[in-house]
């Protein structure tokens, strides 16, 4: 029974993919899932969730040691192939060098993870003109040509699929993280928004939303002493990289990891927001009294 389920939801997933697309035999390229921002947080276990269904990974971020050592992890532990790429997609030109190095190395990008993100905490007006910049150029810029990219061979062999890792911020504005929040809003938008215009050509386009997670993020932003960060619990990254992976697989649109993150993204989106913008600005705020 779940064997004809199955087929059938292969046949609907695919009932736009003209008679005689797929793979080209005459490509010699290797096909690898490209994850950016892979060398710690919610991209490193996106890699331990792709690399244990056996793909061959190819992995992005600017620190070199870091993604050798994970490199070299995800080859022992799960016995596949990891290509690393140090480079810093926030600067122009680089997703152009990094899909030179792709194609030198033989790699054909058969599924595109686009985690790479950075946040920034305080007052919009208070940040360095660079530096919001930089947010939006790596947030939505990266992903968007990356994006761009790589989804049109994808659907040309009616396969493939891409993930943009999100935020349950994107859901509603966030004062005192008003670019990050709207950068967000912006890949939630665009998802839904393309996964209806392919839909039914073969390739899978996801976005998940998690909403706070335990890793290194939070302070790299400086956002440590805003009161979210102690009265919100933070979800483990490897349960919201099973949750994508497998809302990914099952070509879900918009994955909410968890129980709580499906009612909070739920609410979020029927609350008006003369009511969550207020709510929010109280929880995204710097305390100096919370200060480490
Ligand atoms: N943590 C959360 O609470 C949370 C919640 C919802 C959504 N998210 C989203 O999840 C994604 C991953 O976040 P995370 O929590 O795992 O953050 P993280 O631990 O800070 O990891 C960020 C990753 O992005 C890479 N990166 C940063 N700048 C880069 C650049 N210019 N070029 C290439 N790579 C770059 C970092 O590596 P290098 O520093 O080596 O470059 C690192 O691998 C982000 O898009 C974030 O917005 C996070």
């Amino acid at each position: 029974m779940s064997g004809v389920i199955q087929r059938l939801e292969r046949a609907w997933a695919r009932r736009r993919v003209p008679a005689g697309a797929g793979p080209d035999p005459d490509d010699a390229r290797r096909d690898v899932v490209l994850i950016t921002g892979a060398s710690e947080g919610i991209g490193l276990s996106l890699a331990h969730e792709f690399a244990a269904a056996g793909h061959d990974l190819a992995l992005v971020a600017r620190s070199e040691d870091k993604l050798a050592e994970n490199a070299e992890a995800l080859r022992a532990a799960h016995g596949i192939r990891v290509d690393c790429f140090a480079i810093d997609l926030a600067i122009h030109g680089h997703c152009d060098r990094l899909a030179e190095d792709l194609e030198a190395r033989g790699l054909r990008v058969d599924v595109l993870v686009n985690n790479a993100g950075i946040g920034l905490s305080g007052e919009f007006v208070e940040h360095a003109t660079a530096d919001v910049l930089r947010l939006v150029d790596l947030n939505m810029r990266v992903l968007t040509d990356l994006m761009h990219r790589y989804l049109p061979e994808m659907l040309e062999r009616g396969g493939g699929g891409v993930l943009n890792v999100a935020s349950l911020g994107g859901a509603l504005p966030g004062p005192y993280q008003a670019a990050y929040y709207a950068s967000k809003a912006y890949v939630i938008s665009l998802t839904e928004a393309v996964a209806h215009e392919i839909g039914g050509r073969g390739t899978r386009l996801s976005v998940v939303v998690p909403g706070p997670v335990a890793t290194r993020f939070h302070k790299s932003m400086g956002a440590e002493s805003a009161l979210y960060t102690k009265v919100i619990g933070c979800m483990d990254p490897d349960v919201v990289a099973r949750a994508a992976y497998q809302g990914f697989r099952c070509r879900k649109v918009i994955i909410t990891p968890g129980i709580l993150t499906t009612f909070n993204y739920f609410a979020v989106r029927i609350l008006p927001h003369t009511l969550t913008t207020p709510l929010m600005g109280v929880l995204l705020k710097k305390r100096r009294f919370l200060q480490p």
